[in-house]
C-alpha cells in the first residue's frame, strides 16, 4: 500500500510518525474520512473544504492548496487501485519540542492520507440498528473535525458494551448527534435534525441527505430535538460517510415503526443512493 506523506507517495513500511508530532502528543490536528465509490472520490470538494475550515479554526495552515491536495488524493486512490473503499486523511500542526504553545511559523503542518477499507453495511441498512443515549461530555467545538475523539471513542465503546450500534449524545436535554454520526428524527413526513452549529459536526452526508430530501420532496427542518420528546417522532435514522443512511429501530427502550426501518427513511436511503450514481 502507498501512503501520502506530505507530498510524497511512499510505501506503508516507510511511513513513520515523529514522537514529537503534535498530533501524537496533543491530538493537535484535524482529519477527514472520505468514501470512494467505483474509483471516484465522493464529495471530495466538500471534504477538502471542511478540512480547510477545521484547520483554519485551529489556526493550522494546510501545507498545500486544495486543488493540489485533490490531485494527490486522486493519485493515491489510483495507485492503490481503490474501487470501493475509503480514504483517511489527517493534518497535524507539525513536529516540535513539546510545549502547549503553538510552534513558530518555521514548523509546517504534517499531512498523511491512506486507503482504508469501507463497505456499505447493506444488511444493517435493511434491518436498522438499535442505539442508546448518553450525556454529551464533549467540548463545545464539535464543528471542528479534530483528532481529539476521546468523548466519541468512549461513547462508541459504551454502545458496543451495551450491545448497541451507536451512542446518541444529549446535551442539556437536546439530542445533538451520534459518536460518529449525525442524527435525524421524522415526524409527519418532515425530517428534523440539529442545526449545524458548534454542537455537531456538519456531516457531508448530512448535506447530501438534505439534497436527497429535496429531490424526494421531503421537507427538512434544522431544529433542536429534545430527548424528552423523542417519543413523538415516527422514525429515526443516523448518517455518516461510512454508513450512509442508517435506519434506527430502537433508542434505549423505545422502538420505532414497529422495529423496522420507516418509509420516509427508506425513501431517503434511495434518494441518497441516486446521488451516488450521478
Ligand atoms: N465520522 N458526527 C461525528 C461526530 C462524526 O465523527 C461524523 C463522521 C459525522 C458524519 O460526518 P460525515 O457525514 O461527513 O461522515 C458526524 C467519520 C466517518 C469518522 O470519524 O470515522
Amino acid at each position: 500500500m502507498k501512503i501520502l506523506m506530505n507530498d510524497e507517495l511512499i510505501d506503508r513500511e516507510q511511513a513513520k510518525v515523529d514522537i514529537e508530532d503534535r498530533g501524537y502528543q496533543f491530538g493537535d490536528g484535524v482529519y477527514e474520512v472520505i468514501r470512494v465509490y467505483n474509483g471516484e472520490v465522493f464529495t471530495i470538494d466538500e471534504h477538502l473544504e471542511r478540512l480547510k475550515r477545521s484547520a483554519g479554526e485551529l489556526k493550522i495552515s494546510l501545507p498545500y492548496e486544495l486543488e493540489t491536495l485533490k490531485n494527490r488524493i486522486r493519485e493515491l486512490v489510483s495507485v492503490n487501485q481503490v474501487r470501493d473503499g475509503g480514504i483517511y486523511m489527517q493534518v497535524t500542526r507539525g513536529v516540535s519540542a513539546r510545549n502547549h504553545l503553538f510552534p513558530g511559523s518555521d514548523v509546517s503542518a504534517q499531512l498523511a492520507a491512506y486507503p482504508i477499507p469501507s463497505k456499505r453495511p447493506a444488511e444493517l441498512q435493511k434491518s436498522g440498528v438499535e442505539v442508546m443515549t448518553a450525556e454529551d461530555i464533549r467540548w463545545k467545538r464539535c464543528d471542528i473535525k479534530s483528532l481529539n475523539l476521546l468523548g466519541n471513542v468512549m461513547a462508541k465503546q459504551a454502545a458496543a458494551d451495551a450491545g448497541k450500534y451507536e451512542t446518541i449524545f444529549v446535551r442539556d436535554g437536546v439530542v445533538t448527534e451520534g459518536s460518529s454520526t449525525n442524527f435525524y428524527a421524522v415526524k409527519d413526513g418532515t425530517v428534523y435534525t440539529h442545526p449545524a452549529n458548534h454542537f455537531i459536526l456538519n456531516g457531508i452526508t448530512r448535506l447530501k441527505i438534505m439534497e436527497a430530501c429535496q429531490n424526494a420532496g421531503v421537507d427538512t427542518v434544522e431544529k433542536e430535538i429534545m430527548a424528552s420528546e423523542l417519543g413523538q417522532y415516527d422514525e429515526v435514522f443516523i448518517s455518516s460517510t461510512t454508513i450512509e443512511v442508517m435506519p434506527v429501530v430502537k433508542i434505549d427502550d423505545r422502538s420505532y415503526s414497529e422495529g423496522r426501518p420507516g418509509p420516509i427513511t427508506l425513501l431517503i436511503q434511495k434518494a441518497f443512493r441516486e446521488l451516488l450514481t450521478d
